[in-house]
């Protein structure tokens, strides 16, 4: 796909993209701006967002500041650097392979399971609900979260003439429907949650994001004012309203993008299957098949990452990242940046560009590697953007990626269903850029031949 075609909805034509950069370094001015729609907020991400009260789509002010360092700290303090993190994705990797072992070597469609199991490690992860295979909150989660990327990704008319809001606009109804059941449901954990939390560790992240928010009404009632934030802003303060779409955001950007990644990783390993046979056998090396790959192996498993950034590289599932604007006059480059303006970075470019990458069209997992072998990050690698609008659930989606793509490959070769094509490599472009769906076949690997898929009772899985 070309991303300078004028495919991409027109008001961010308009735009400066930023798809070239005679040096990586001057990114990173760039990168510091906030991203922020284009005033007025757009109709359907204030919908989303309860008119900014997230972080992604939120103007840069002191509030979204302290919004942003309350999740940072509610991430490491529930997840990032423990043990719990780990524990909720292995589980999700183990019902995961249950699922596709469970196809007994018949084609299937990919997409179903993995999306399934990235939506349980998010439930997991907000609200501590883990839902077996079928449970009607699982599916109620998957419906609304699909039909707000879909009908996101259909674009709406309305975000450039929002005076249709007021004529029939089927789009716009599914959209608001979708969001009604989302805040329904968050609204309910959210209330629980008050109700059963105690001090101490917080179970989850609805637990951290509370407690975060008491401790800064706290200092604010106590005068501190380490928060910077102005005398309007400090009354309003994190309001149930930021902690609610925070949770719906984790949803929003941490669902699509690592399933999308994921089924571009399995797409790119069926087009190479000496690939997929070089990363099992580091795996055998390193952990063999008597226990689980964790974390903790991730260092020695240099090819195995390299895979996984290669994918991130040559597909990055947000080649525009999300717009940001100028909020001061600057210059890139040499092009001058007036304040206000919005400007787009083409991280499909950056990814691609030729002075950058040697043969960028080809998918080389090495060029994450030295000569000996170990880990090397070029400088124009970003797929998480950069600066202090980087993703900030970084860490929790390597976390992700690397123990769902080996715990996986340790299990199962993947290839190409019978009489099949190969999946399609050109990807289409919605709310991220997706491979078309396509089916493979799912064979475990010697050792684990005898690893039944069916489920007894509940989701459980053995070894003969
Ligand atoms: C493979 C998975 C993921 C990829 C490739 C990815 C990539 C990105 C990118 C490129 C941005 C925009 C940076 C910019 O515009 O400068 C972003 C922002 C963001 N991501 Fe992710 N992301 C992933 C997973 C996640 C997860 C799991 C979460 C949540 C737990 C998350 C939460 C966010 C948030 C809240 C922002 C907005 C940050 C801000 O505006 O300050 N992402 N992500």
């Amino acid at each position: 796909p070309s991303l300078s075609s004028p495919s991409l909805s027109s008001p961010l034509l308009s735009s400066p993209v930023l798809s070239s950069p005679s040096s990586p370094r001057s990114l990173t001015p760039l990168l510091s701006l906030p991203p922020s729609p284009l005033p007025p907020l757009q109709l359907t991400t204030e919908l989303l967002t309860r008119g900014g009260k997230d972080i992604a789509f939120s103007d840069y002010s002191p509030l979204w500041k302290t919004h942003r360092r309350l999740v940072h700290n509610s991430f490491t303090l529930f997840g990032e650097g423990t043990t719990k993190l780990q524990s909720i994705v292995l589980e999700a990797v183990e019902a995961l392979c249950c699922d596709l072992q469970a196809s007994r070597g018949q084609a299937i469609d990919p997409d179903p399971p993995l999306m399934r199991a990235v939506t349980n490690v998010v439930c997991t992860l907000v609200f501590s609900s883990t839902y077996q295979h079928g449970d009607p909150e699982l599916t109620t989660v998957m419906e609304y979260n699909d039909g707000i990327v879909q009908t996101i990704a259909r674009g709406g008319l309305v975000d450039i003439f929002p005076w249709l809001r007021f004529l029939p606009n089927q789009t716009l109804t599914t959209l608001t429907e979708c969001i009604a059941i989302r805040d329904q449901l968050l609204s309910k954990k959210l209330e629980e949650h008050k109700v059963s939390l105690i001090g101490g560790e917080p179970r989850d992240l609805l637990d951290a994001l509370l407690q975060g928010q008491t401790r800064i009404k706290h200092n604010q009632g106590s005068g501190v004012r380490g928060q910077g934030l102005g005398v309007e802003q400090e009354e309003e303060g994190i309001s149930d309203d930021h902690v609610l779409m925070t949770a719906a955001e984790v949803f929003g950007a941490g669902v699509e993008t690592t399933s999308t990644t994921l089924l571009w990783v399995l797409a790119f390993l069926l087009h190479h299957p000496q690939v997929q046979e070089r990363v099992q056998k580091e795996l055998d090396e390193v952990v063999g098949c008597g226990r689980s790959p964790d974390v903790s192996d991730r260092t020695h498993l240099p090819y195995l990452d390299s895979v996984i950034n290669e994918v991130m590289r040559i597909r990055p599932v947000s080649p525009i990242l999300i717009p940001h604007t100028a909020l001061t006059h600057s210059s890139i480059g040499g092009h001058s940046i007036c304040k206000g303006s919005r400007v787009l970075v083409n991280m499909w470019a950056i990814h691609h560009d030729p002075e950058h990458w040697d043969q960028p069209e080809d998918f080389r997992p090495e060029r994450f590697l030295d000569d000996k072998g170990l880990r090397f990050t070029p400088s124009c690698f970003m797929p998480f953007g950069a600066g202090p609008r980087v993703c900030v659930g970084e860490s929790l989606a390597r976390l992700e990626l690397f123990l769902f793509v080996s715990g996986l490959l340790q299990r199962f070769s993947f290839s190409p269903a019978p009489g099949v094509s190969l999946p399609d490599l050109e990807g289409r472009l919605g709310v991220v850029l997706q491979p078309l769906r396509y089916t493979l076949t799912v064979t475990p690997r010697p050792g684990w031949e005898g690893v039944k898929g069916e489920r007894e009772g509940e989701g459980v899985w053995w070894k003969e």
